[in-house]
């Protein structure tokens, strides 16, 4: 189905695109809107997609993507597609790997880890599997998985 039967096409901003289905909420809570900040959105949710069979797509006017907000979103959307859309266009499609390291975003799930006792430590996490995703705590081998990061990311 084409999103373009729910939503219209946006001018200028951001339209990301094949996100697991049910995810796009959590998609607004790492871009920190509340949507109160006047940005014009559109939530597409549970709509059928030939590459990942069906799909959520969050459409935001006016707004950019930071490469941290990007690199977040991919630990819950591996597949998504950012477009950034000007007069209309797709003027730039970014596709993002998942990090290999990801730091000081995600909590350490064991209580005794040092990232949890010392103020000044900061996590680290490498990546060990992508599909679903596997996270490693560097300092404790602690292992995070997808449910987990989602959990976390939803908080
Ligand atoms: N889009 C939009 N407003 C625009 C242009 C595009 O909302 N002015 C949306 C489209 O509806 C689509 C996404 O942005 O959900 C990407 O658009 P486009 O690259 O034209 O679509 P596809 O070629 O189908 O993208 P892909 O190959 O990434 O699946
Ligand atoms: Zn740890």
């Amino acid at each position: 189905m084409k999103d373009g039967l729910i939503v219209s096409k946006i001018r200028n901003g951001t339209v990301i695109d094949h996100i697991p289905a049910g995810r796009a909420l959590a998609i607004l809570k790492i871009l920190g809107i509340k949507g109160v900040e006047g940005h014009r959105i559109a939530l597409v949710m549970n709509v059928e997609s030939s590459k990942i069979g069906r799909k959520d797509i969050v459409k935001i006017e006016e707004r950019k993507i930071e490469e941290r907000e990007a690199e977040l979103i991919t630990l819950i959307a591996p597949e998504a597609t950012i477009n950034i859309v000007s007069d209309y266009e797709v003027v730039e499609k970014r596709t993002q790997k998942i990090p290999e390291v990801v730091r000081g975003i995600l909590k350490c799930t064991n209580p005794s880890c040092i990232t949890n006792n010392d103020p000044e430590a900061v996590t680290k996490f490498r990546t060990r599997g992508r599909k679903p995703i596997t996270l490693v705590c560097e300092y404790c081998e602690t292992k995070l998985t997808e449910e987990e990061v989602l959990r976390q990311i939803l908080q």
